[in-house]
C-alpha cells in the first residue's frame, strides 16, 4: 500500500491527491519559525543559521527568538528571563501527584505533569494572544521541574527544588543532576548550547503532532502532552539515549570500526548517524564538537568519547557515506556531564517544548484543521447479523 509519488485520484466523485507514505517529501504548510534552507545545508531559526544561534545565544535569547520572531534587546531579554525564572516551580499538588508515579520511562512524567498543569489552569481554552505567550513561558519553565521531580521522586524519594536565582540552562542541568551539585561554567554553556540546537526543527514528528492537536483548537497543554508522546519514540527523540548505549557497548575507540562493520553486515542501523535532511553533514555537530573539545582539555572521558566519535565517523563515511547527526554528540556530551541516560530524551523535550509552543501559536493563529483523507481498502457490502445467528455459523 505504500506510495512514493503524489498522484491524483478520484473518490466519492471528488479529486484527491495521494501522497507518499510517511508524508516523505510532502510540504504540508508554511511556517516562519524554522526550516531547512533551500540548499538543504542548515536549519534556519527565524532567519539565523542554527549553528550561529547554537554557538552564541543563551537559552533565553534563542527561546525569545523562536517564540517572538526576533532576538531580544536588553529590556525584552530581562523581562523574558524574569518571567521564565518566576515560573520555574510546580504546585505542591503536582509534587504530591509525582510522588505516586512508578519507576517507568521518564517521558511519561512529562506528559502526565503537563496535563496536570492544564487541569489546574482555570481557563485552559483561553486563546487570547497574551495568554498564549504567558502559557508557553509557563510550560517551558515548568517542564524541567516536572521531569526532574518525576525522576528523583520515583527513584530516590527526594524532591528537587528549583533555584529561581539561576539562569534557566544552569538550573535545569543542576536539577537533572539531582539538585546537589552546581555544574561548572563550561559544562553549563555546553549543555545550554545543546538545548538551543534541539529547540526546533521544522515539521518533525512531534511538532507535527502538536500542530495537529492545535488545529482542532484543543488547548496548549494537550498539544504539548501529545508531542511528548511522539518524541518518546525510538525513531525520533529516543536516538540520543540509544547512541550512548551503543558507545558504551563498543567500549573503546579502537573497537568502533569492527563494531560498525559487524552491524552493517547484519543490515542494522548505527545510532546517531543519518538524517532525512542532512545527507553530507549535520551542522549542529560542529558546535557540539567544539564544546566536547573544550571539555576534553581536562576531562579524560570527553577525550575518549571524542576519539570514539572520530573512529565511528571515519568508518561510517568510508563504508556507507553516511554522516553523524546531533544525537551522537549530545549522547557523548550528556554522558560526560554525568546525566543518567534515561533523561536524555526528556532533555530533548525540555528544549523542543520551545518549538512546540511557538508552533502551537502559529497554528491557531492561521488555523485550518489538519484532517487528511484515508484510502479505505477493506471489504464492503457486509450486512449486520444478530449475534445468535452470527455465532451459529
Ligand atoms: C534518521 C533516519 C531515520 C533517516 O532516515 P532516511 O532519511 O529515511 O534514510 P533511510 O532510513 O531511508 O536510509 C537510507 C539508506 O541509508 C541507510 N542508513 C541510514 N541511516 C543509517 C544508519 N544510522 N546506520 C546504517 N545505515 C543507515 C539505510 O539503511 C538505507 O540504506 P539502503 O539504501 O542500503 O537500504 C535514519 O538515518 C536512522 O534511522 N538513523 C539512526 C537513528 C538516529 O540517529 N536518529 C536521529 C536522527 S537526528
Amino acid at each position: 500500500m505504500s506510495t512514493t509519488l503524489c498522484e491524483k485520484v478520484v473518490r466519492e466523485g471528488r479529486e484527491f491527491v495521494r501522497v507518499p507514505k510517511g508524508l516523505a517529501n510532502v510540504i504540508i504548510d508554511q511556517t516562519t519559525i524554522s526550516g531547512v534552507d533551500p540548499e538543504g545545508k542548515e536549519t534556519i531559526y527565524r532567519g539565523y543559521l542554527i549553528s550561529d544561534i547554537g554557538k552564541h545565544a543563551s537559552f533565553e535569547e534563542a527561546a525569545y527568538l523562536i517564540l517572538y520572531g526576533e532576538l531580544p534587546c536588553d529590556e525584552e531579554l530581562k523581562e523574558f528571563s524574569r518571567k521564565l525564572n518566576s515560573e520555574r516551580w510546580i504546585p505542591t499538588k503536582l509534587i504530591d501527584a509525582l510522588k505516586t508515579v512508578p519507576i517507568t520511562h521518564p517521558m511519561y512524567y512529562g506528559a502526565f505533569g503537563v496535563l496536570l498543569l492544564g487541569m489546574y489552569d482555570p481557563n485552559p481554552d483561553d486563546m487570547s494572544r497574551d495568554t498564549l505567550y504567558d502559557r508557553a513561558i509557563k510550560i517551558i519553565a515548568k517542564l524541567p521541574v516536572i521531569f526532574a521531580n518525576g525522576w528523583y521522586l520515583s527513584r530516590h524519594g527526594h524532591e528537587i527544588k528549583p533555584d529561581q536565582s539561576l539562569r534557566h540552562a544552569g538550573d535545569v542541568l543542576r536539577m537533572i543532576l539531582g539538585g546537589g551539585i552546581m555544574p561548572g561554567d563550561i559544562e553549563i554553556r555546553a549543555f545550554e548550547s545543546s538545548l538551543v540546537l534541539y529547540m526546533d526543527h521544522g515539521f518533525n514528528a512531534s511538532t507535527f503532532t502538536n500542530r495537529v492537536i492545535a488545529s482542532t483548537l484543543s488547548d496548549m497543554y494537550s498539544a504539548v502532552a501529545g508531542a511528548i508522546g511522539a518524541l518518546k519514540g525510538p525513531l525520533h527523540g529516543g536516538a540520543n539515549q540509544r547512541a550512548l548505549e551503543m558507545m558504551l557497548e563498543i567500549g573503546e575507540p579502537e573497537k568502533a570500526r569492527a563494531y560498525v562493520e559487524e552491524k552493517l553486515k547484519k543490515k542494522e542501523k548505527i545510532m546517531g548517524f543519518g538524517h532525512r535532511v542532512y545527507k553530507v553533514h549535520d551542522p549542529r555537530t560542529d558546535v557540539l564538537r567544539e564544546w566536547l573539545s573544550k571539555l576534553a582539555e581536562y576531562n579524560p572521558e570527553a577525550r575518549k568519547f571524542l576519539a570514539m566519535i572520530d573512529e565511528l565517523e571515519k568508518a561510517m563515511w568510508e563504508l556507507k557515506k553516511i554522516p553523524s547527526n546531533v544525537d551522537l554528540y549530545t549522547a557523548a556530551l550528556y554522558h560526560v556531564l554525568g546525566i543518567p541516560k534515561d533523561l536524555y530524551t526528556p532533555i530533548f523535550a525540555i528544549a523542543r517544548v520551545v518549538g512546540w509552543t511557538a508552533h502551537y501559536i502559529e497554528q491557531v493563529t492561521h488555523n485550518k484543521i489538519i484532517r487528511p483523507k484515508e484510502e479505505y481498502v477493506g471489504p464492503t457490502g457486509f450486512k449486520y447479523i444478530p449475534i445468535e445467528e452470527r455465532c451459529k455459523r
